[in-house]
């Protein structure tokens, strides 16, 4: 049909070949360059993914759907410039850092010190900034651009260094993000190290997902999509902002944030009270962070061993399995999302009155493979060897790999 025929030509002329000057611009002994809107495109048998500097983040990711139409099923924009110019700051695609999610207070103690960081969310009367920090302040790494120091046919590699004191962080920070395709998987490896000072490090990836490409003719949500968190029957307790309380709760089969027992629809449990708040004060939805406990099993190889997440289409028949080393998850429903964000060009209904080129409320979900959040205001958890890093020591590594596969099966 028409509209088919339109996102079919449409994905032919992104999914050209590596050599084509039309989709890879520049050129030089790092690799094929940016295009001319600024992407850095990266490609496999099955996937076409593009980059920005800014936050490092992915911008572009283009698959065959079941009926072999391309969608691109990540939320963004067209060009790495309007990245800068989008005055919501909505984090897509981007690497939170230097340390991802909340800090409750803007403050946190090291040795016996304490430390103020930047402020950016919650306002209230006392704290007219902020009353917390969300994705490492208000100049997080997501909003800085990266460098690019490698970049091939099927691989990208991003550095930045965060200078001390930067946002009131303790210490210089170096941090490589490396970003590989190969056939339908996406694989990324993040590495930081402290290089002057103790400090904390959380890092993630923040990508808003519509395994529909934003062009289900059905619905514009993603509340038909199913989810499996199969090893989380445990989350972390947070107050009406989203900060911890430093208690862990069970997931307790049957209720809402209970993604561990079965697959189910992320939209399963809205008509349930129990919903509401559940994503902070008056929000239904999810933004919850869940443990990922495997080690109670014995020793596992997370590459192998079961995704510890994942979503699927039985729309498009896209499905995308989450493995990943990270020992916690976060789902964000995109309850925030109001039809403010435009789509890209790559995504959407072209001629659909129904479906206007806009992210809806619960239009897309935040994966976000992490650490337990916060865990450097609550001792109590043991997690100091997984969040603070000191000169001399250990790396900061997160890995992950995003494997996707078409499954035409559907389910409630
Ligand atoms: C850049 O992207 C934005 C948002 O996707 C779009 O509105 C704008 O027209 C684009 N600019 C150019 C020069 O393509
Ligand atoms: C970040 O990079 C973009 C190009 O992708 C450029 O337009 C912008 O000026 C840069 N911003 C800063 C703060 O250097
Ligand atoms: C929050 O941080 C401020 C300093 O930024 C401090 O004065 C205040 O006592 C802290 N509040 C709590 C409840 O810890
Ligand atoms: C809706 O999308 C499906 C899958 O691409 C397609 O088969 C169907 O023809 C579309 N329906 C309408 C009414 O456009
Ligand atoms: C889509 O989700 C709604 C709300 O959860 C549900 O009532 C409906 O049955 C779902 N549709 C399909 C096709 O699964
Ligand atoms: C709660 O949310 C609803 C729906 O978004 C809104 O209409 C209402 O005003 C909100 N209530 C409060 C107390 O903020
Ligand atoms: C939609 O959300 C954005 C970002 O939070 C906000 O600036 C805008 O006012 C909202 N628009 C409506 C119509 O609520
Ligand atoms: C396909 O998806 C359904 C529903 O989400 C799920 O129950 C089933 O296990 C999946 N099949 C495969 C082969 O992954």
């Amino acid at each position: 049909m028409h509209l088919n025929a339109h996102l079919a030509a449409l994905g032919a002329a992104l999914l050209l070949p590596a050599a084509s000057a039309q989709t890879y611009g520049g050129g030089g002994s790092k690799g094929p360059g940016p295009d001319k809107d600024g992407l850095y495109w990266i490609k496999s048998e099955g996937l076409q993914a593009a980059f920005i500097t800014y936050g490092a983040s992915l911008t572009h990711l283009l698959l065959n759907d079941q009926y072999g139409i391309p969608r691109d099923v990540v939320a963004g924009f067209d060009n790495a410039t309007y990245y800068e110019l989008d005055k919501q700051h909505n984090h897509f695609g981007g690497v939170p850092g230097r340390y991802a999610n909340r800090i409750k207070n803007s403050t946190f103690e090291l040795d016996g010190q304490s430390y103020h960081i930047s402020p950016n969310e919650n306002p209230t009367a006392d704290a007219p900034l902020g009353a917390d920090t969300l994705h490492g302040g208000k100049d997080g790494w997501d909003w800085r651009n990266f460098t690019v120091v490698a970049h091939t046919d099927d691989s990208i590699t991003f550095t930045i260094v965060d200078p001390d004191g930067k946002e009131g962080f303790p210490g210089e920070v170096v941090s490589y993000i490396t970003y590989t395709v190969t056939d339908l998987t996406w694989d990324f490896k993040m590495v930081a190290l402290a290089t002057t000072k103790k400090t904390p490090i959380m890092l993630s990836s923040h990508v808003y997902w519509n395994l529909d490409g934003f062009a289900n003719n059905e619905t514009s949500t993603v509340l038909n999509h199913t989810f499996h968190l199969p090893y989380s029957g445990q989350r972390v307790g947070v107050d009406n902002i989203l900060i911890p309380t430093g208690d862990i709760l069970a997931n307790k089969e049957g209720s809402v944030n209970d993604f561990w027992s079965a697959p189910k629809q992320i939209g399963a449990s809205f008509d349930d009270p129990e919903l509401k708040g559940n994503c902070g004060f008056n929000c239904t939805g999810y933004d919850n962070c869940w443990l990922v406990n495997r080690a109670q099993n014995g020793p596992y190889d997370w590459r192998s061993d079961g995704y510890v997440a994942r979503l699927h289409s039985a729309w498009s028949g896209i499905q995308l399995d989450v493995y990943s080393d990270q020992e916690a998850f976060q789902l964000y429903s995109c309850n925030g999302q109001n039809g403010s964000v435009t789509l890209k060009t790559t995504q959407g209904l072209h001629d659909n009155a129904d479906f206007p080129r806009t992210i809806p409320q619960y239009g897309c979900v935040v994966m976000e493979v992490e650490d337990w959040i916060d865990a450097i205001n609550q001792p109590a958890w043991g997690r100091q060897d997984k969040q603070i890093f000191t000169p001399g020591g250990d790396p900061y590594v997160l890995q992950a790999s995003y494997r996707f596969s078409i499954n035409g099966t559907s389910s409630k």
